[in-house]
């Protein structure tokens, strides 16, 4: 039977995701689909019962749903657990629903494969203390990253994922943008560098060194501020498509068993944002 999934979410108009999972499947011949759904926050409990009931063989969940979907699973991996956030549901072969999160492995995955996995001892330094942030933090430490400091804006928002973590450090901005020539490793996390943002710079990047690697989440724009000033200083950069791309794989991988061409998939997303 043509296995189907989805990814739920409001708004979701804007969402990449049905055309890459769908290139997938054609590229790979699988006989399966993958539909966006527009599932307002009080329809979430009743879209769940609906997919479950209806044999979606998975989906994926995006904003504003990431947490409140949780009470309506069966299982969480303990990432997600972890994270308080689920971006993927599987069916499992028992027919429960079980929640992944992988946004945050998607993240490490594409940061190694820009720049190798040779950066687990250096020092970094995620800017950001949101959903997102959080999500990394976790996958960085969970793949053996082990000198992490979150910088932000509300440093009791980057001191409680510290602590939950069990280590690293908290600093505010004004710190981070002083103390930049200390860090490998920069990761921008924060609204900033969104189309929709109203401002551009968490801070400036005078200190950066240019042996550093800068990476930003967003992918749209494709280059931020935040990596267009990183890439004038001479830092290697890695843009958020890469995330996108291997958070879905992973999905991909989970619901499927093998994982797709991201590659390939990277390049033409990359075209159709306009970088070359
Ligand atoms: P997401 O789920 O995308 O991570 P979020 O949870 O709303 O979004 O988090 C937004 C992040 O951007 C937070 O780190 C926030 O800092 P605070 O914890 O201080 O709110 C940061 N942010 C938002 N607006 C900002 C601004 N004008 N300057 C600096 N940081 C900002």
């Amino acid at each position: 039977m043509k296995k189907w999934f989805a990814v739920m979410g409001d708004p979701i108009e804007h969402s990449k995701s049905p055309a890459m999972h769908n290139a997938w499947f054609e590229d790979m011949s699988i006989d399966a689909t993958y539909i966006p759904l527009h599932v307002t926050p009080d329809q979430l409990e009743s879209a769940v019962a609906g997919l479950k009931i209806l044999g979606a063989s998975g989906w994926n969940v995006t904003i504003p749903h990431k947490t409140a979907i949780i009470p309506y699973l069966d299982e969480l991996d303990e990432l997600a657990q972890k994270m308080g956030a689920v971006n993927t549901v599987v069916r499992t072969t028992e027919g429960k629903l079980k929640g992944y999160n992988t946004d945050g492995i998607g993240f490490v995955r594409s940061l190694e494969e820009a720049v190798g996995v040779s950066h687990k001892d250096k020092p970094v330094l995620l800017v950001g203390a949101g959903g997102a942030a959080r999500g990394i933090a976790f996958a960085m430490q969970q793949q053996g990253y082990g000198h992490v400091t979150i910088a932000n804006r509300t440093v009791t928002n980057a001191q409680m994922i510290i602590d939950e973590m069990g280590m690293g450090r908290a600093i505010s901005l004004q710190q981070a943008e002083e103390t930049l020539a200390d860090f490998s490793i920069i990761v921008q996390m924060t609204s900033a560098g969104l189309s929709t943002g109203n401002f551009s710079m968490p801070f400036l990047l005078d200190r950066l060194m240019k042996e550093a690697i800068v990476a930003d989440i967003v992918y749209n724009p494709l280059m931020t501020p935040f990596l267009q000033a990183a890439e004038e200083k001479g830092a290697t950069i890695v843009t958020g498509l890469g995330m996108f791309v291997h958070q879905g794989a992973i999905a991909f991988e989970h619901w499927l068993g093998n994982y797709p061409n991201t590659n390939s998939m990277i390049a033409q997303l990359k075209a159709q944002l306009g970088g070359n």
